[in-house]
């Protein structure tokens, strides 16, 4: 018997996110079925540490779509998150014999377990509301211009722009009858515009005080990163995968970028 039926959860509106839950849901399970055969800590600790993983990408990229989605309490969701990694990292160091049978204590993992699932399934809620996939079939762009995309430094606004009309065109694309191969291609194409795109807005990191310059620097690579892993887990998915991926996470990524790091560009380059 599994713990969780993956079927009884409730979906988020977002397929991104609902397919994390079905990950998270496959370690929980991991857990219960190891426990079931062995329980000790030897054996139970990398199914723990690989949940800790998981959970720690999850909870960055809901974040991440949040934020870009405009949810402001953000802050103080993020501390939540935090605060259950940090639960969780003690638990795991409770199994000090780790290299020994010592039996794992499952009720303790059972009470972070319940937490876990209140905070995904009720506290999480406040955001569901906020992101919605365009109705399939119609034209809708994934993302509009706002002008408070505008960073006010012309070459860099028209960049986020191509960025943003790339996102919409491959969204669309998807719809038609390109084969994989083609998708992934453009896939790799806007990795390879979105570095184009932060090498050439860091030329205008000199006008930042060094601090600033060095956390935009590291954000960006931070973007990278999640955009290789996000094309990477992806190679064996689908149109209908990719849209779920372009409308659940790309679009706020790249909007998230734009509006709470990249503008604040504006108070310097005037
Ligand atoms: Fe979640
Ligand atoms: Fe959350
Ligand atoms: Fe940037
Ligand atoms: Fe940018």
């Amino acid at each position: 018997m599994t713990f969780i039926d993956q079927s009884a959860l409730p979906t988020t509106g977002n397929r991104e996110i609902d397919r994390d839950h079905n990950e998270i849901a496959d370690r929980v399970n991991a857990i219960y079925a190891a426990w079931q055969t062995d329980g000790t800590c030897r054996l139970l600790r990398p199914h723990l540490e690989a949940l800790l993983e998981t959970l720690r990408g999850h909870f960055a990229k809901e974040i991440t779509i949040a934020r870009g989605a405009g949810y402001k309490a953000w802050v103080e969701h993020h501390t939540r998150h935090a605060e259950f990694l940090a639960r969780l990292q003690r638990f795991i160091d409770t199994c000090e014999n780790c290299d020994s049978g010592h039996p794992l204590d499952i009720s303790l993992f059972r009470i972070l377990e319940t937490h876990l699932y209140e905070h995904e399934m009720t506290l999480d809620q406040d955001m569901w509301a906020l992101w919605s996939e365009p109705d399939a079939g119609s034209d809708q762009p994934l993302i509009l211009w706002r002008p408070e995309f505008s960073v006010g430094v012309e070459q860099i606004d028209q960049q986020h722009r191509f960025l943003i009309r790339m996102l919409n065109d491959f969204f669309l694309s998807l719809d038609g009858p390109a084969a994989l191969a083609d998708h992934h291609q453009r896939l790799k194409a806007i990795l390879n515009e979105t570095e184009r795109h932060f090498r050439s807005e860091e030329q205008y990191f000199s006008h930042l005080p060094a601090e600033e310059a060095e956390r935009h620097r590291l954000a960006h690579d931070q973007l990278l990163k999640e955009l290789m892993l996000a094309i990477k887990d992806r190679e064996a998915f689908g149109a209908d995968d990719l849209k779920a991926l372009l409308a659940g996470f790309l679009r706020y990524w790249l909007i998230d970028h734009i509006v709470n790091i990249d503008a604040k560009l504006r108070d310097f380059l005037r």
